[in-house]
């Protein structure tokens, strides 16, 4: 029997120029470098110029993802932009991507899940792409939280930062149905919506304004181990795996000490961790696609090795994915 599946055939990135460090933010609000990296991991984050849109960061890791996959612009028929930092409320930032790009045909569209939305984005192309509706897709996560931070708020701005990556995705046939294949084998979406107060912006169309972003940090922490513990174990589950199999681990890049809690609570050896919180900090929706791309990169990464990803973000929204690179 040959089955479609998706198959990642390339991934890129862009991160904005300006490195801002810890001893930069120390500068301006009332913290310290100890601080940020005994709490969080983070050294350093990338912070776009005024002027640069989360659609100039998105094509720019869509470009690179499409050279990476040798892929034409032409041959896109599906674009999918996780982000919360959209440059406009309409039309979709996915659509200015698709006008940069040059593409004309198909569909491009945004999908807003917050820090859980390149899973959501993925989950969704997967989908489309199986249906058989649709044959190449890009899949960007682009954010610039450097918008929406409020620069007075330590407890909140020395967190997030601005960039982008993107994967290819395209329909192949040749699955054989089993885990040994290539391509996304299984994912697990959740949200729930009685947690909303714990990480939201207070503005919008229906308030005054942009609004900041808020946070209930200790919450979202426990939250989020939990939650993505959970959904973790469960996809090993229903898949017939345990961590052991798991070649390569490439979480939400929110805290370090999270990914440390969340690995250790799946008993998963910490060598398989992808970490670039210390470089990125959290770029929202962007961070595991620029942790997978940095993996590729340095070759880490390889053809058949099955990876795990993982995110929790505002709503809360989480879930976790097995594909084979
Ligand atoms: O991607 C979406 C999901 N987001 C997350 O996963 C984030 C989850 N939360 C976290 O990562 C952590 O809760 C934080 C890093 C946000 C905070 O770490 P914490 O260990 O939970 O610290 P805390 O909020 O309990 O604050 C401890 C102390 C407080 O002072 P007092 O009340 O103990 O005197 C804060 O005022 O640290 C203070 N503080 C800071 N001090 C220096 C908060 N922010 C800072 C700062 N620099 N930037």
């Amino acid at each position: 029997m040959s089955i479609l599946r998706s198959v990642i055939t390339g991934s890129g990135s862009y991160l904005p120029p300006n490195i801002v460090t810890n001893a930069d933010l120390a500068k301006k609000v009332d913290t310290t470098d100890e601080w940020i990296t005994s709490r969080t991991g983070i050294k350093e984050r990338r912070i776009a110029d005024e002027g640069v849109l989360t659609s100039d960061l998105g094509t720019a890791a869509a470009k690179d993802a499409l050279k990476n996959a040798n892929v034409d612009a032409s041959e896109i028929d599906l674009i999918i932009l996780a982000t919360a930092t959209p440059n406009r409320i309409f039309p979709s930032t996915a659509i200015t991507i698709q006008a940069n790009l040059g593409i004309t045909k198909g569909c491009a569209f945004d999908v807003q899940a917050v820090c859980s939305g390149f899973l959501y984005a993925l989950t969704v192309a997967d989908n489309m792409l199986q249906a058989g509706n649709f044959k190449k897709a890009i899949v960007i996560g682009a954010e610039t939280f450097s918008r929406i931070v409020d620069w007075e708020d330590r407890a909140t701005c020395v967190l997030f930062a601005d960039g982008a990556g993107a994967v290819i995705l395209e329909s192949q046939t040749g699955g054989e149905g089993t885990l040994a294949d290539r391509g996304v084998l299984y994912s697990h979406l959740r949200s729930d919506g009685r947690y909303e107060d714990m990480l939201y912006v207070d503005g919008g169309p229906g308030k005054s304004g942009t609004g900041f972003l808020k946070m209930a940090g200790k919450d979202v922490f426990k939250h989020a181990v939990s939650k993505i513990g959970s959904s973790i174990e469960q996809a090993l589950s229903d898949n017939g795996l345990t961590s052991d199999d798991i070649d390569w681990f490439v979480p939400h890049q929110a805290n370090k000490r999270i990914l440390d809690a969340v690995a250790k609570r799946i008993k998963l050896d910490e060598d398989k961790v992808v970490v670039t919180v210390h470089k990125h900090a959290n770029t929202s929706a962007a961070s595991i696609p620029l942790a997978l791309h940095d993996a590729v990169l340095d070759g880490r990464i390889k053809k058949g090795d099955l990876i795990l990803i993982e995110a929790l973000g505002g709503g809360f929204t989480w879930g976790s994915m097995l594909f084979r690179w």
